[in-house]
């Protein structure tokens, strides 16, 4: 059945667990994701970016999201919008069925420049206050996502922030955190402790200096009763680099957010986290394999069938881990 953010997020904090958001663009990673919530007895949420749903319309996007509910019962499922960028991206998104929205004010409404708190706290208020009004949930964002290693960095759009930001400038601040809540009303807040989307987070395997879990744990105390959601957080496994590379794929040497480390979050406030780059591994990976054992193949089931086994696998493996199991 279809739930809001708010509803989902309220258990887990009760009983202590996290879920993974899951970044969907079509039937087979829907279909995927929700076999395995099924297969673990999982509340599952799922995420739909504006790219997304530019990439497979709003309208299918909104059936299928009907059909996924419609074919588990008994899975509580929460439909999100993944980065809003405005009002009306969020407004818009409700309207198709979607039971939570983020509106990301932490940078302006082109996705590359950095807004200051004035016009992430108003934007982030009006859409909660209008979400609120329809029964849906809001995510918020304090604090700028991007690379502690390079300052920022590359996005993953390949938009660069105009100049690097330091350390500071990068990770969310507690009290500004508290503030922000108070001044929004957003059901859940996503916050910045050094992770960045994409593959490439971080060049070796992440220490306190790049991955600052302890911001999560100040925050937490600031706000023991707000949801935090860590984004950039698949943990790129070495096994699903090695597969795609394997089969012919180019994946530079990379690391991302060790699982004990999103565990660690779990048990300061952390109540979502953000996968896509993990889901997007698996699935090029099992293609690639097809593709290249067997060149003769070319019925996509053939191919897409694997990678969605290679999508239910992971995602199955994150709702053990992160204790989702068992609380469908
Ligand atoms: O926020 C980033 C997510 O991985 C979605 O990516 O905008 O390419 O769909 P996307
Ligand atoms: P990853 O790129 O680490 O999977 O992060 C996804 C994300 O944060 C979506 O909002
Ligand atoms: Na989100
Ligand atoms: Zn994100």
């Amino acid at each position: 059945a279809l739930i809001t953010l708010r509803q989902l997020l309220d258990h887990a904090a009760e009983h202590g667990y996290g879920v993974p958001a899951f970044n969907i663009n079509n039937m087979e990673q829907g279909l995927a994701i929700l076999a395995a919530a099924a297969q673990t007895d999982a509340p599952v949420i799922l995420q739909a970016s504006r790219g997304a749903r530019a990439y497979a319309n709003d309208l299918i996007l909104a059936r299928l999201i009907e059909g996924l509910a419609e074919m588990h019962p008994d899975i509580p499922l929460c439909m999100h919008l993944d980065h809003g960028n405005n009002e009306a991206t969020c407004i818009t998104a409700i309207q198709h069925g979607f039971t939570s929205v983020m509106m990301d004010g932490s940078l302006k409404e082109d996705g590359t420049s950095l807004a200051d708190y004035a016009y992430n706290a108003g934007v982030t208020r009006r859409v909660a206050d209008m979400a609120h009004w329809c029964g849906a949930s809001v995510e918020g964002e304090i604090g700028v996502l991007g690379s502690l290693e390079t300052g920022g960095g590359e996005q993953e759009d390949g938009h660069g922030f105009e100049g690097t930001l330091s350390h500071d400038q990068l990770l969310t601040d507690p009290d500004e955190a508290a503030r922000f809540v108070a001044d929004t009303h957003v059901d859940a807040l996503a916050v910045a402790m050094g992770t960045s989307h994409g593959a490439y987070k971080f060049s070796r395997k992440p220490d306190g200096d790049v991955l600052a879990m302890n911001v999560i744990e100040a925050i937490h105390q600031k706000l023991p009763n707000t949801h935090l959601v860590m984004h950039g957080s698949s943990s790129v496994p070495e096994d699903l680099q090695e597969i795609v590379n394997r089969y012919g794929g180019e994946i530079k040497p990379t690391w991302g957010v060790p699982v004990e480390e999103i565990q660690r979050g779990i048990r300061h406030g952390v109540r979502k986290i953000n996968i896509d780059t993990d889901c997007r591994l698996a699935m090029t990976g099992a293609i690639r394999k097809v593709f290249s054992e067997k060149p003769e193949e070319f019925d996509p089931r053939k191919y897409l069938g694997p990678a969605m086994a290679a999508v239910t696998k992971l995602a199955a493996q994150r709702f053990e881990e992160f204790g989702t199991a068992g609380h469908a």
